[in-house]
């Protein structure tokens, strides 16, 4: 994937991009605690640096999960059996999705993703990759339920998320996106074949390998953060002083999640789209949160949102865990 289509949610069709982005902006620097959506860190400069912070050696989720997406075809093949649908959701460039399909023998794959010409593209690329597979790319924001293809119809579907996607969102939208998922995958599948999900999420772990990771030597992650500054500067007609801000990443240990900050450095005013805000030294603006798991409080968010876990995997450090479940079944007791 890449994360930038995951988290674009609501409204950009019914109002367009740069109007959600102003308004998200100006909403966000209104309220007490100024907070921007993650979901605006990707613009083309905001998508190479996560890039290049997928590669740095602090940042371990993406090594971990390819790791047991490599280590563990063997297994998804018995947990998972052949013949589903693979329906990978805000697929981006499909980069880990070779492991998996190479594994487990589905009937077809279906990217869904919210940029058309990336999920074109991609498409292209594994079908040389995969030649006899079917591929229907699906145009799409999958924070909505989503229409499947016909070609799936009464074929049964295995729902793939991973990337830890899932833990930039607060519980109340994780959950909300989890029941949405299983709506899109339930409707046309065969009676007695429910829904199942891959899903990846990152592991509670020590502060001491989470700050690094979210606040790296060579500071790729400072300069993801205050992009975002950059981006706001230039699209939203902006004079935020990106030198006065710092990159903080803090531990929030209660929620167990990452929270990105942008500091202001001394007390400072800019205006964007014709506003003005004001800000005192050492207040800050959130953009990020990246919430960890444990296997109790993963099991937790799936059953909020309507999915039963059955396995579970891990990368040889268990930093990282790839989850799957089965959607459960609806009754009223116990
Ligand atoms: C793409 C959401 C998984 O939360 O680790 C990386 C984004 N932010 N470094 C994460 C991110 C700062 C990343 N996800």
């Amino acid at each position: 994937m890449t994360v930038q289509q995951a988290l674009r949610i609501v409204d950009e069709d019914e109002e367009g991009i740069d109007n959600a982005f102003r308004r998200d902006v100006l909403r966000g620097l209104s309220e007490p605690q100024k907070a921007v959506p993650a979901r605006w860190f990707y613009d083309e400069r905001g998508s190479e640096l996560f890039e290049e912070i997928t590669r740095l050696p602090e940042y371990y989720p993406t090594r971990a999960e390819k790791e047991i997406l490599r280590a563990h075809g063997s297994d998804f093949r018995r947990s998972i059996g052949a013949g589903r649908a693979v329906v990978e959701f805000g697929s981006g460039s499909s980069a880990k999705t070779p492991l998996l399909l190479q594994a487990i023998e589905p009937a077809a794959y279906v990217p869904i993703d919210i940029s058309g010409d990336f999920l074109r593209a991609s498409a292209r690329r594994l079908a040389e990759k995969l030649p006899d597979l079917p591929i229907h790319p699906v145009e799409a924001d999958f924070t909505q339920p989503v229409t499947m293809p016909a070609e799936i119809e009464g074929v049964a579907r295995l729902g793939f998320f991973p990337g830890s996607t899932i833990g930039n969102m607060v519980p109340r939208t994780a959950v909300d996106l989890l029941r949405d998922m299983r709506e899109t995958l339930e409707r046309g599948s065969p009676d007695g074949h429910p829904p199942l999900l891959l899903i990846g999420m990152d592991r509670i772990k020590s502060r001491k390998i989470l700050i690094p990771a979210y606040d790296d030597a060579k500071g790729v992650t400072a300069a993801f953060n205050l992009n975002l500054l950059t981006r706001i500067n230039r699209e939203l007609a902006g004079d935020m002083p990106v030198d006065a801000f710092r990159h903080r990443a803090i531990w929030n240990d209660d929620i167990a999640r990452i929270e990105m900050h942008l500091e202001a450095q001394h007390d400072i005013s800019f205006t964007v789209a014709g506003r003005a805000f004001t800000m005192q030294a050492g207040e800050t603006i959130h953009t990020e949160n990246s919430h960890k798991y444990g296997r109790r409080s993963a099991a937790a968010l799936l059953l909020a949102g309507g999915w039963t876990p059955v396995d579970r995997w891990n990368d040889h450090e268990s930093q990282f865990m790839v989850i799957l479940a089965e959607a459960s079944p609806l009754r009223s007791a116990p």
